[in-house]
């Protein structure tokens, strides 16, 4: 029957993560803003996309009617320079919003190139933060402080964290509801899951009861290595439904967005990878806006 043959014919497509393909719905339009959802895109291993996954899904975001914070909370300020904010001597930066009671947070934001989009931009200035906020009176809670007079000003918040597990990490989950996890398939990285899994474990036990894992996204995916679809298969087996369903797969396309200082849906709005990046956005409102986060 013709009917079966459609379904067989969708039966067939499948997300890269093995799961059967199913489109996530456009994102309803809202007609206030806020308060935010606060996330953290956390991984202690370096070079992961954390900072390409910040920028390309807060942008989407954007793109998609939602007001987005983005907080650059690692001190080689990649996240501030991938936006194309030039270095200034007279900006506010997060560190000053941490250790200063009268910075304003209004200051320190900046307006990107795409409409909705905003950032709070780092320098090398944070380097310093781990050791200073040592000694301050509730040390974990610093940055929930910082942030809290734009709360409502926004939808999304996303805090890009630098490639540690320290307190500045501790501070960005101590005021999320949610983490985002970025990963490359490699056998190494998947070691490397269970302290963080641990760490947000126990942030949830003492500090903050309702942090959750939002998802754990596969970035710079090669489909053509077995290694990558067999560390794929394993991720899925045991992190299950948090896998996002959407991947990022590998192209050059990213590297060259840090270069120009903007976004890929503006660099190159038809590619594979913006395609990519707005499909995560969606998946990521349906499950956030469903509550779950
Ligand atoms: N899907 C992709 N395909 C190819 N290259 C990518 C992809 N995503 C990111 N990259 C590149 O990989 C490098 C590392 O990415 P990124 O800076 O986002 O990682 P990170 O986790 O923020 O690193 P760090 O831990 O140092 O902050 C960058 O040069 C970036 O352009
Ligand atoms: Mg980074």
């Amino acid at each position: 029957m013709a009917d079966d043959a459609l379904f067989d014919a969708s039966e067939q497509k499948t997300f890269l993560t093995g799961r059967p393909y199913r489109e996530f719905p456009e994102p309803a339009p809202l007609d206030k803003h806020g308060p935010a959802t606060v996330l953290s895109m956390v991984n202690q291993k370096g070079g992961v996309g954390k900072t390409t996954s910040t920028i390309n899904l807060g942008a989407c975001l954007a793109e998609q009617g939602r007001k987005v914070l983005l907080v650059d909370l690692d001190p080689q300020g990649a996240l501030s320079a991938g936006l194309g904010v030039s270095h200034d001597e007279e900006q506010v930066t997060v560190y000053d919003l941490l250790f200063d009671n009268t910075a304003s947070i209004h200051a320190a934001i900046k307006h990107s190139n795409v409409s909705g989009l905003d950032l709070v931009p780092a320098n090398i200035d944070l380097s310093a933060a781990e050791i200073q906020l040592v000694n301050e009176v509730g040390r974990e809670h610093t940055l929930a402080r910082a942030l809290r007079p734009v709360r409502n000003e926004y939808d999304i918040i996303i805090i890009d964290c630098g490639p540690s597990l320290g307190l500045l990490t501790v501070n960005a989950l101590a005021c999320s509801h949610g983490v985002i996890i970025p990963m490359e398939c490699e056998y190494f990285s998947l070691r490397g899951l269970a302290l963080l899994t641990d760490t947000v474990e126990k942030v949830r036990d003492r500090i903050n009861f309702d942090l959750d894992i939002v998802g754990i996204l596969v970035t710079m995916f090669d489909r053509r290595t077995t290694h990558a679809r067999e560390v794929m298969d394993r991720v899925v087996e045991v992190f299950g439904d948090r896998v996002f369903d959407t991947v990022i797969t590998r192209t050059v396309r990213f590297p060259e967005t840090s270069v120009a200082g903007e976004p890929i849906i503006t660099w190159a709005p038809r590619s594979q990878g913006a395609e990519q990046y707005r499909n995560l956005a969606r998946e990521l409102l349906e499950r956030t806006e469903r509550g779950t986060a």
